[in-house]
């Protein structure tokens, strides 16, 4: 994963008639889908996403972030939150029905060789893709730290960390999420609701804590990867600058078409030639923070 082996075009992105596996409803209308999607795992990287119809009577697809994949069995994973008519009517589909599935679309994570502590970040509804990197970085023998910030209950139990890291560890920041630590990768969790061994602030804030830790030559071994709302990814952003850090950020734009064709889901990126206009789904959805926050650089 160290480049980007899969070039973003149409000619990557499969359409699939895929079978529910599962399909688990948590707190606050979060669900977790497993659909059999063989193609669509086989090629799936960290970061990339799915365009999902979810439901016939609903001509428009919702893009959804890949949570996790297993190539062999060729099932792939979601995480959504139940917010609107789409991810209304994909709650409603039960195990065995079918759906239409398009992916996996969009440019993954690219990881830098020489940095061995990659610091993930996640909110929201942008966990997902953060599981993803965490899982395949540790494949890769790559130790990452997660970190998460939701406003609702997380999905998974969350437990005593049995992992160490460093600035993090008392009481109040010891929880983690269970599917990270089966994996042997640390987590920790902030919100602003007090729940009981969550970090109470920003998850940027926790970022911080943890980053203020660390020696020079730690910090330069540390990557930002970040998912979730436009404020917390400009958070990230600025954690970065203030650290001297790299910085890859994921962004969800609205988007219609996802193949590159409509170009509903523009944003302006600085380049090396200056502004441009960008399409998020298959330009994306992972951009440098540098060009999406330029001025935060400036
Ligand atoms: C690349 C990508 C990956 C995504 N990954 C996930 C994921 O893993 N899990 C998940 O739960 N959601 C994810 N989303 C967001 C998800 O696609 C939207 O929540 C969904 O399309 C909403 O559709 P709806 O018809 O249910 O709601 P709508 O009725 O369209 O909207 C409901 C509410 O959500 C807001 N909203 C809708 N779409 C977006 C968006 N793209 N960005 C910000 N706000 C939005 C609306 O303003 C409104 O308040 C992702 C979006 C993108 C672009
Ligand atoms: S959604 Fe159509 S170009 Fe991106």
């Amino acid at each position: 994963m160290s480049s980007h082996k899969h070039p973003a075009h149409r000619g990557s992105i499969f359409v699939e008639d895929a079978t529910i596996i599962s399909h688990q409803r948590f707190d606050a209308d979060q669900y977790i889908l497993r659909l059999s999607s063989a193609r669509c795992a086989k090629r799936a990287e960290p970061g990339s996403f799915s365009h999902l119809q979810c439901s016939k009577d609903l001509p428009m697809r919702r893009p959804l972030s890949i949570m996790r994949v297993d190539k062999q069995a060729g099932w792939v994973e979601y995480l959504y939150r139940d917010v609107g008519l789409g991810t209304h009517a994909l709650a409603q589909r039960q195990i065995g029905e079918v759906i239409s599935v398009m992916g996996p679309i969009g440019k993954p994570f690219a990881t830098t060789a020489n940095k061995s502590r990659p610091l993930l970040i996640g909110g929201g509804v942008g966990i997902p893709p953060m599981i993803f990197l965490a899982e395949r970085l540790k494949q890769e023998g790559i130790a990452p730290l997660v970190l998460m910030g939701s406003e609702v209950p997380y999905p998974f139990q969350t437990q005593s960390s049995s992992l160490a890291v460093p600035g993090l560890d008392s009481d109040d920041t010891n929880y983690g999420i269970t599917l990270l630590e089966d994996m042997g990768v640390a987590s920790r969790l902030a919100s602003l609701q007090n729940y009981e061994g969550c970090f109470q602030g920003y998850v940027t804030d926790l970022g911080r804590a943890y980053l203020q830790a660390l020696s020079t030559e730690e910090l330069a071994e540390v990557e930002i990867f970040s998912c979730g709302p436009h404020p917390m990814l400009e958070a990230c952003a600025k954690l970065a600058q203030e650290f001297s850090l790299d910085c890859q950020i994921s962004l969800e734009e609205y988007m219609a078409c996802a193949v590159g064709g409509c170009a509903g889901c523009v944003v302006e990126i600085q380049t090396d030639s200056g502004p441009a206009m960008q399409r998020v789904c298959v330009d994306g959805p992972i951009f440098d923070a540098k060009q999406v926050y330029p001025a935060i650089y400036a």
